[in-house]
């Protein structure tokens, strides 16, 4: 089989880092490198955490590269307050030795879509890096095979202000710039398919449960860093779990037939009180060409039994079965 070339563009960030597990589980792709921009927390700390889920995967030879630090035109907020100080959920991580963030993210995406054939980009974190990329060199985007990006909301309410999520509402000049020059359709895993995604205490017990050492290990992993996110969730959200956004994105590249949608314009707004709202036209007012393909429907069992059975290298249907009744 021939593996699809990935780049992840990504802000880890709790929900990154879960997302980075399963693309490094995953068979069909080769991951040229991590690209970090300054999202949940700054992009030097993004860099740092990038290298930690790394070794804790076994695979500290996928370069890191740093980005953008702060937005195109906007003053840089963090998500600290969501994923912790230190952005894993201050799950107190021993810092990397064995290796470290190279500099240069845009010129690494530019390098990397020129040098190869075909490279699919798949953006979890505040669209900057990819922005300056485009500004710089669009012709080098011929290359590039497709971009998910997980941002934007189309019905579902936003999770920064009333109508706009963090990734676009960081950066809404970036995001804006990134949809209306691609000249490709992006695919927008926005807030009304990931919110479907939450890691219930049902799953996160029997991602600990499973018999094999490695399971447990890894379980015990994404306890420690998702325990800030679920404090979060109950205290702001009613939630007992989390919403586990950025793994989708992933899932999505790898298995399609997760999502389903419909393909729209989408712009972003840079001012006023809906910064940052993605505003899909799904009734065609403006007649423009469709920019996007925003997903709108997810298999949630299918996700968590796709999710677990790469974790785990277990078979998906017999996770399937354990969790059709946890997740009831
Ligand atoms: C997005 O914002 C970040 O907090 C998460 O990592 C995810 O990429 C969800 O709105
Ligand atoms: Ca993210």
């Amino acid at each position: 089989m021939e593996k699809r070339t990935v780049i992840i563009d990504c802000d880890p960030g709790i929900d990154d880092s879960l997302a980075l597990m399963l693309a490094l589980v995953s068979p069909e792709i080769r991951i040229a490198g991590i690209t970090v921009v300054s999202g949940n927390v700054p992009a030097d700390q993004g860099g740092k955490n990038a290298l930690k889920i790394l070794k804790f995967m076994g695979q500290l030879d996928i370069p890191v590269c740093q980005g953008a630090m702060v937005p195109l035109k906007r003053e840089y907020i963090s998500a600290k307050d969501t994923h912790g100080e230190d952005g894993l959920g201050e799950s107190g991580i021993p810092e990397i030795t064995e290796a470290s963030v190279h500099p240069g993210a845009v010129d690494f995406i530019l390098d990397t879509l020129k040098r190869e054939e075909k490279v699919s980009i798949i953006a979890i974190g505040p669209l900057t890096n990819l922005a300056l990329a485009l500004k710089k060199e669009p012709l080098a985007f011929q290359n590039l095979d497709m971009l998910v990006s997980m941002g934007g909301c189309f019905k579902s309410y936003g999770n920064c202000s009333p109508v706009a999520e963090y990734n676009y509402w960081c950066d809404p000049d970036s995001a804006e710039y990134v949809y209306q020059n691609l000249g490709r359709k992006i695919h927008m895993v926005g807030l009304d398919v990931t919110r479907e995604i939450v890691l219930s205490p049902n799953i996160l017990e029997y991602m600990k449960r499973l018999d094999q050492k490695e399971c447990q290990k890894r379980g015990a992993f994404v306890e420690a860093i998702t325990r800030f996110y679920f404090d979060y969730h109950w205290k702001y959200e009613n939630l007992i779990g989390c919403v586990v956004n950025d793994p989708l994105a992933v899932a999505y590249f790898l298995n399609p037939q997760l999502l389903s949608g419909f393909d729209a314009y989408v712009a972003v707004e840079t001012g006023g009180i809906s910064i940052g709202q993605s505003v899909v036209d799904a009734m065609g007012f403006w007649k423009r060409q469709p920019n996007a393909h925003v997903l709108t429907q997810v298999d949630s069992l299918g996700f968590w039994s796709f999710f677990l059975s790469r974790l785990y290298g277990m078979e998906e249907e017999r996770i399937r079965q354990v969790l059709k009744d946890l997740m009831i």
